[in-house]
């Protein structure tokens, strides 16, 4: 029988501070009803300590995998860190997780795939599981939103949080990761980014006056690109498996807003109560959603149920993942 790379432990982290909409009423020009009934989100978690960013938070995931799954730091042997907020632009942020966490046999990398982060790194974790090559993986989505969010744009401001989660993937020969599909469209990078900071525009006191330095959305064609392209993955990716939506125990969408969920769901006449539903209490953490959902449900989970996670973000980039349950 093949190996698998099956999720052995889920943790997740999210920082004390909340953000609500009321407070952000005092911000910008927005309430509590336009935030509820246009996104779903009621709070997001601020991480507001100066000196902590993103390698902090991950730090916190992979310490509780260790815990939980009474695993000897020494024993990790890939971590694959899925942010567009790392700590520095170079080096990486999985390799400071690793550090901080007393990970002295692993190497990492990051993965810069925007909100569908965590599902490009779980299927690339789970091809170093299935090739007999590394035992223990580590795959955490996780991000500092608020440090590339321009407080004075409302459109913007509203949607995002900080926080993430991560898992640990080892061989199984039962359930585990089946089948992924993704794709890209790098012509949607018009409408989702950051302008300045990268190679084409570096800092300068021009970029910063401009605020630039922040993330860009102009978010209508984003929303119908979701849709579109998380329904498309999920029915491909059943069909590809000769499976029907009644075979599928849970849909994890990316919680971008709720209407995207509730759209992709409608549109397949697949049931809400089966569908992780968290946004309400994070926002939209970027790479940190499909994971933090995983977490919160992990006691509604049983071994061996269909799980289908999906997700769309900058780029663009979506996809979806199937997997079968392992505890
Ligand atoms: O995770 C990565 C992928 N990202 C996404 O999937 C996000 C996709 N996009 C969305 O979720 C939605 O497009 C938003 C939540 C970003 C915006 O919702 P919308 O229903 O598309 O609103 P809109 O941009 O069309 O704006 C409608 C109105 C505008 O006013 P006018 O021009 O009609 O007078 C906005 O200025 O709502 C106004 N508006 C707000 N009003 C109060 C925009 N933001 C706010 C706000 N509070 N925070």
């Amino acid at each position: 029988m093949a190996i698998k790379a099956a999720i052995t432990c889920v943790e997740k982290y999210v920082p004390e501070s909340i953000l609500t909409n009321k407070d952000l009423e005092k911000i910008v020009d927005t309430n509590d009803e336009w935030i509820t009934s246009r996104t779903g989100i009621k709070k997001r978690h601020i991480l507001k300590d100066k000196d902590k960013a993103t390698s902090f938070m991950g730090e916190q995931i992979l310490n509780g995998i260790l815990e939980k799954s009474n695993t000897d730091p020494g024993e990790i042997d890939f971590l694959i860190c899925a942010t567009v907020t790392g700590d520095m632009i170079f080096p990486d942020t999985a390799n400071t997780i690793l550090d901080k966490c007393g990970c002295k046999n692993a190497f990492g990398y990051d993965l810069n795939a925007a909100c569908s982060g965590f599902l490009y790194a779980l299927t690339t974790g789970a091809k170093f599981v299935e090739s007999g090559s590394h035992k223990k993986v580590v795959v955490i989505g996780v991000d500092k939103m608020s440090s590339i969010i321009d407080y004075t744009d409302r459109t913007t401001c509203v949607i995002f949080g900080d926080g993430g989660g991560g898992v640990l993937l080892e061989k199984s020969e039962e359930h585990g990761i089946e089948d992924s599909i993704f794709r890209g469209d790098g012509s949607g990078r018009q409408y989702l980014h950051m302008k300045a900071g990268g190679a084409l525009n570096p800092a300068s006191i021009e970029t910063v006056m401009a605020r630039e330095h922040f993330v860009f959305q102009d978010g209508r064609p984003v929303f119908k690109a979701a849709v579109t392209g998380m329904t498309t993955t999920v029915k491909q990716l059943l069909a590809k498996n000769n499976m029907t939506l009644e075979d599928v125990d849970w849909l994890v969408p990316h919680q971008a807003n709720m209407r995207i969920i509730k759209s992709v769901a409608d549109m397949m006449d697949f049931p809400q109560e089966k569908v992780m539903v968290n946004i309400h209490e994070y926002g939209n953490t970027t790479a940190g959603t499909l994971p933090l959902c995983l977490a919160d449900y992990e006691s509604k989970l049983k071994k061996g149920d269909k799980i289908v996670l999906t997700a769309f973000g900058g780029g663009f980039t979506w996809g979806s993942t199937l997997l079968s349950w392992n505890y």
